[in-house]
């Protein structure tokens, strides 16, 4: 049964570790990670933007279909499945369907209305039991077409959104979405710091997951962030895993055009990313 991302992130802020946020796109994707969770003995939060759920179908066979594996692959670590970046009707859309966390992104709304609708699903997030995920300043790079610019949030406007009482707040501190550029100048931890300072006790969350080195991840945590969301690199690993494939000209051995063998490469690739992740976040024999 799907959970709320509350208890999984409020044990990993006990413990000092962090909870991975993967974003599925299809059913290898979700398969894999859920897989890999339940051999890591991990909790896990499945991720998915609107465009992801747009190109499976629709919120409802997302759900439908994480359900159906959660029970038949008998998943018995703690699994939610995350809105990511979610608009003000995405969002209905994904409770509704039957989402057991959400991100509100108002971002790129005034503070004000951005304070004013994450409230409105604050409301609705606890009466339904949900996790309900706000951000402030929005992300660096480009996440299904919506581009940010790399900010830094305002502390005081993180205050501001944590003190609504979301479950985990989002804020740039030097995150860029997709692949880090050459001249990335690596995260702000003066910023997070600041950040920190100013909303106590409220989970946060590193977006870009993807190409953050290792030292970075590991002192973000130590802070105290408790999700950390990985998207591009399961990308490019099941990319090049399948470029291998058909490099090797496996498609033309006997059965080798079967989707079900073209497509293994890539899921295998996806589970090792999985775990290293999950080894580096901590969050490894966690659930
Ligand atoms: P990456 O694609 O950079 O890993 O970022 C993922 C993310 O933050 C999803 O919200």
């Amino acid at each position: 049964m799907l959970v709320s991302a509350k208890d999984m992130l409020t044990k990993a802020k006990k413990g000092k570790y962090a909870v991975g946020q993967f974003n599925i796109n299809n059913l290898e994707w979700t398969k894999a990670i859920l897989l890999t969770a339940e051999e890591n003995k991990s909790p896990v939060i499945l991720g998915v933007s609107e465009g992801a759920a747009k190109y499976m179908g629709g919120f409802k066979t997302v759900t439908n279909m994480v359900n159906g594996l959660l029970e038949d692959l008998k998943i018995t670590v703690p699994v939610a499945l995350h809105l990511d970046h979610g608009s003000y009707e995405g969002s209905y859309k994904a409770i509704e369907a039957g989402f057991s966390s959400i991100m509100f992104d108002g971002s790129h709304y005034p503070i004000d209305e951005n304070i004013a609708k994450t409230k409105e699903f604050l409301k609705i997030a606890e009466e339904k039991g949900l996790s309900l995920e706000a951000e402030v300043g929005s992300i660096g790079g480009e996440e299904d077409g919506v581009v940010g610019t790399g900010e830094l949030a305002d502390p005081l406007e993180c205050k501001m959104i944590a003190d609504l009482g979301v479950t985990i707040l989002a804020a740039g501190i030097g995150n860029i979405h997709g692949q880090y550029p050459k001249n990335w100048t690596g995260l702000d931890f003066g910023v997070l710091r600041n950040i920190i300072k100013e909303t106590g006790e409220t989970p946060l969350v590193l977006h870009g997951g993807t190409g953050i080195p290792e030292d970075m991840i590991k002192e973000s945590i130590s802070l105290g962030v408790v999700k950390i969301n990985v998207n591009t690199e399961c990308q490019l690993s099941f990319t090049a895993a399948t470029r291998k494939y058909f490099e090797d000209n496996k498609d033309k051995e006997a059965k080798g055009f079967d989707p079900r063998k073209v497509l293994a490469p890539g899921v295998e690739a996806i589970k090792n990313t999985v775990k290293e992740k999950m080894d580096l976040f901590g969050s490894t024999n966690k659930a």
